[in-house]
């Protein structure tokens, strides 16, 4: 299964994908978790350790993906060498054996565009398609609804749409919503997040009802998410029992009921 997760700066997509990635790992899955945020900090978020975060490497498009010629003639795209070999070599581990891959960084001040990352990242989880049943690679992005008219989540399985009860995060998630349909992803979802109260969760589905949003998880407003943030820590060993921690895992059921109903009929 592949999951990537937009929405607006801030809205908390890199939380929603740390802590997903740590429940799945929990249930057994094999989990990559790829950063495409130029400013990665999902390797935090996770939990991974200082010693194996002074493992990551930004990967290179070339040391990972390669055209080849098929018997056909034509010219494909595929991986050099197994995820979990680039894993070896770029990535960290973080607990409950989650991968973690950085795949985009700055180039330096004035140094210019990195679309070519974005679109190695797009490459790459296309790779990624044919995976065993019992992984799942969860990508989180920057805050910017250029990753689809770009196309970086074009070849996912899901995607998560992350917005907070308020006006500009709706009207984010409002514009991401189409984007994606036209891109022509299978599965298009909103969850909302920092959920206070009734009237929070109303704005959102009063939005959302306007707008085709399908909202599929409401992860209330935890003091322990911002409290683990400022420890540097992962929120699921922060406060295993937190509210949010529970709701993301009701959030990973419905996504494996619906991603694995997918599979079986398909
Ligand atoms: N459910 C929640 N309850 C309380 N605080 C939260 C919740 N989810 C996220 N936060 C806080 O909101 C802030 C932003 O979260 P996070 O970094 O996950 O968002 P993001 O969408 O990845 O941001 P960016 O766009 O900068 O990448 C953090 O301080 C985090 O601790
Ligand atoms: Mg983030």
């Amino acid at each position: 299964m592949r999951i990537a997760l937009t929405g607006k700066g801030g809205s908390g997509k890199t939380t929603l994908a740390a802590t997903l990635a740590r429940v799945y790992a929990r249930r057994g899955y094999r989990v990559n978790a790829l950063d495409g945020d130029p400013n990665p900090n999902l390797a935090a978020a996770i939990g991974v350790s200082d010693e194996q975060a002074a493992r990551l490497r930004r990967v290179p498009r070339e040391a990972i993906l390669e055209e080849r010629t098929d018997d056909a003639g034509h010219a494909r795209l595929q991986l050099t060498r197994p995820l979990a070999e680039i894993l070896q070599e770029y990535g960290a581990t973080g607990p409950d054996d989650v991968g973690v891959l950085t795949m985009t960084g700055l180039l330096g001040a004035g140094r210019g565009c990195i679309c070519g990352q974005h679109s190695a990242v797009r490459d790459v989880m296309e790779q990624l398609a044919s995976s065993e049943a019992r992984e799942i690679t969860i990508l989180d992005t920057e805050a910017s609804v250029e990753h689809l008219s770009r196309g970086t989540v074009r070849n996912v399985d899901a995607l998560l749409v992350v917005t907070e009860p308020y006006y500009r995060s709706l009207e984010t998630a409002g514009r991401v919503v189409p984007l994606a349909h036209e891109l022509g992803l299978p599965a298009v979802w909103v969850v909302a997040n920092k959920v206070r109260d009734g009237r929070d969760s109303e704005a959102i589905f009063q939005y959302g009802a306007g707008h085709g949003f399908e909202i599929i998880a409401a992860i209330p407003f935890d003091a322990h998410v911002a409290e683990a943030d400022q420890l540097g820590r992962s929120v699921i060993d922060h406060a295993p029992d937190a509210a949010a921690v529970a709701a993301i895992g009701a959030l990973a059921d419905v996504i494996e009921d619906r991603l694995g109903a997918a599979v079986r009929t398909n």
